[in-house]
């Protein structure tokens, strides 16, 4: 049957998953599958700033150049991520004073944002990532210890400002339900619009762990941040388990993936769903979560799981 890019187009939606360069251009089945069945890519590394501009001032955009053309290659849109994010900055991003901190995060935007500006196929950037602490209040990152809240708004007015065009999207995590840091992300966006600082969109990273329950509001949370004129994304899909894997927990994984994918669809300015990667032989999850992993749609050996079924059957 048709891939999920063809199903996701009919709904006016894109389906994408996160691509490390490695794997791209190391294995073929990696290569294929990713171009079969997604319509949107975003580099999983290779545009944070550690890759981007590991020392001041010296740009290398041999990974994000690579997979960017990948997607112009096979028709898919890229997503930037991301600009100012408080892991993955090297060490001489964060001992800088304040005004040389500005000044370098502006001029890193302008570079990056830059450097992609006139590619069709680059569209929206994470401008900034991760800014709340799941209370609500803004992280106490070595950004805001700095430079103070002022850098969420700078951040958007230097990235449109190098290009008018790109949606510019403000990303975090633990954010898809109702909650104090959804609400927090709200109304900073609400307030940011109100002062005319340019922020587009909302992404909704989505790590979810089938242990922890479904948020049963993430289409009436989309659907409020949809209420600010802001497009939304699900920018990092995948549902972790703890392992081993077995089939009750694969069918509860794709009951997660279908609702995703239908709180999407239910939401017109939902522009569509992003999945952290796609098969099980590469997750950031378990690096990240000790004993937890088979989070994505395809196994270790590229067998479509059944929460590859669900996504491309609510498509
Ligand atoms: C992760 C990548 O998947 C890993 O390869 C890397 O080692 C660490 O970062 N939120 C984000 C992503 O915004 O950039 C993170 O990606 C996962 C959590």
């Amino acid at each position: 049957s048709a891939p999920l890019r063809t199903h996701a187009a009919g709904r006016g939606k894109f389906i994408g998953a996160a691509l490390a360069t490695g794997q791209l251009a190391n294995e073929a089945t990696y290569r294929t599958t990713a171009a079969t069945e997604f319509s949107q890519v975003t580099p999983e590394n290779a545009l944070k700033w550690e890759s981007t501009e590991p020392s001041q001032g010296q740009f290398t955009f041999s990974g994000g150049d690579a997979i960017v053309a990948f997607a112009t290659q096979n028709n898919m849109q890229v997503h930037g991520h991301t600009l100012v994010w408080h892991n993955q900055t090297p060490g001489w991003v964060q001992s800088l004073g304040a005004s040389a901190m500005r000044a370098a995060m502006q001029n890193h935007i302008s570079q990056v944002v830059g450097h992609y500006a006139n590619n069709p196929a680059v569209v929206s950037w994470d401008v900034v990532n991760e800014v709340f602490d799941d209370s609500g209040n803004l992280r106490t990152s070595f950004w805001y210890n700095t430079l103070g809240q002022s850098y969420i708004a700078d951040a958007f007015r230097a990235a449109r400002a190098a290009d008018p065009d790109a949606k510019l999207c403000i990303n975090d995590y633990n954010t898809e339900g109702i909650n104090a840091k959804s609400t927090a992300i709200y109304n900073l966006v609400s307030s940011l619009r109100q002062q005319g600082v340019p922020v587009d969109c909302v992404g909704f990273q989505s790590h979810l762990a089938i242990q922890y329950g479904f948020p049963s509001d993430f289409q009436q949370n989309l659907q409020r941040f949809a209420a600010l004129g802001v497009q939304v994304r699900i920018t990092e899909l995948d549902v972790r388990m703890v392992m081993p894997r077995d089939a009750t927990k694969d069918a509860t994984q794709a009951t997660y993936y279908r609702n995703v994918v239908n709180a999407c669809l239910a939401v017109t300015a939902c522009a569509g769903v992003t999945i952290w990667g796609f098969t099980d032989k590469y997750s950031w999850v378990p690096d990240t979560f000790s004993g937890q992993g088979a989070a994505l749609i395809y196994d270790e050996n590229y067998q479509k799981k059944p929460s590859y079924t669900a996504v491309h059957d609510a498509l």
